[in-house]
């Protein structure tokens, strides 16, 4: 399948690798191809700069994020949530008609704000949309043409590729959106990726929950030790 993964970070990064392996053809979305490539220094999470992964994944194209989007049938954002509706609004057109899986959090990264709550990048990002709305909806709203369906969000981002890696794979992705077809098609994905236990949360309302998980998330992982792996999984 033509697939366009918007974005450049570590998370779509696990999904551009594990997609070009499930023999994919991918295509990474970014602002400025070129100024993408020039980068020498590591991203806010201190991932390398994108050429130098690249390098160890050759092939892959890179291109504006409506230039990629427009000749995928699916897409996948990876924007930094602050600015995805923004983005993703300016390629409206290029969405339309299509699924777009969405798994970005609306983290609001301002150092300038205290919080008792430090990581090991400096503070803990607040959310920036939360309790009477959400990202999902957000960006569902704005591209009205578009299926939008919110996943993967619950999981770390290299568990969301290979779900074997954690307890022999037994444990619970969450899908929501507004279109059935949608989450049918983003369920095939997932169970290529080797999700066994996918439950759908419904509509796009259940993104709320899914986003404000990233504190408890973050919670667990500070608990288990930065860098513990693990999942979530719902029991009945
Ligand atoms: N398990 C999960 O579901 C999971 C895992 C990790 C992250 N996340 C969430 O998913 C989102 C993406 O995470 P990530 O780690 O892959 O990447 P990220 O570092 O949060 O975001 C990087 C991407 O955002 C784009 N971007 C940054 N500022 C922008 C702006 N002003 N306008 C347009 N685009 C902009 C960058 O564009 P350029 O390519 O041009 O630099 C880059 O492609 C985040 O919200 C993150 O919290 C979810």
């Amino acid at each position: 399948m033509k697939i366009a993964v918007l974005g450049t970070g570590g998370g779509a990064r696990c999904h551009i690798a594990k997609l070009a392996e499930l023999g994919h053809d991918v295509i990474v979305g970014t602002r400025d191809p070129e100024a993408t490539l020039a980068r020498t220094g590591p991203d806010m999470m201190q991932n390398p700069p994108y050429g130098q992964w690249l390098a160890d994944h050759p092939g892959i194209p890179l291109a504006t994020f409506g230039d990629a989007a427009a000749g995928a049938e699916l897409v996948i954002n990876g924007i930094d949530g602050h600015n995805a509706v923004r983005a993703l609004a300016a390629i409206a057109g290029d969405l339309a008609g299509k699924t777009l899986i969405d798994y970005a959090v609306p983290y609001l990264y301002n150092p300038d704000i205290e919080r008792p709550w430090p990581t090991p990048w400096g503070v803990n990002p607040i959310l920036g949309v939360c309790d009477s709305d959400s990202l999902g909806e957000q960006i569902q709203r704005a591209l009205p043409d578009t299926k939008v369906v919110k996943a993967f969000v619950t999981q770390e981002q290299a568990t969301v590729v290979d779900p074997r890696s954690i307890g022999g794979g037994d444990h619970t992705m969450f899908v929501a959106g507004q279109d059935a077809d949608a989450k049918q098609t983003v369920t095939d994905l997932l169970t290529s990726y080797g999700w066994t236990d996918i439950l759908d949360l419904g509509d796009m309302v259940a993104a709320r929950g899914m986003e404000m998980y990233a504190h408890m998330h973050g919670a667990i992982g500070f608990a288990l030790g930065f860098g513990t792996h693990f999942g979530v999984k719902v029991v009945r």
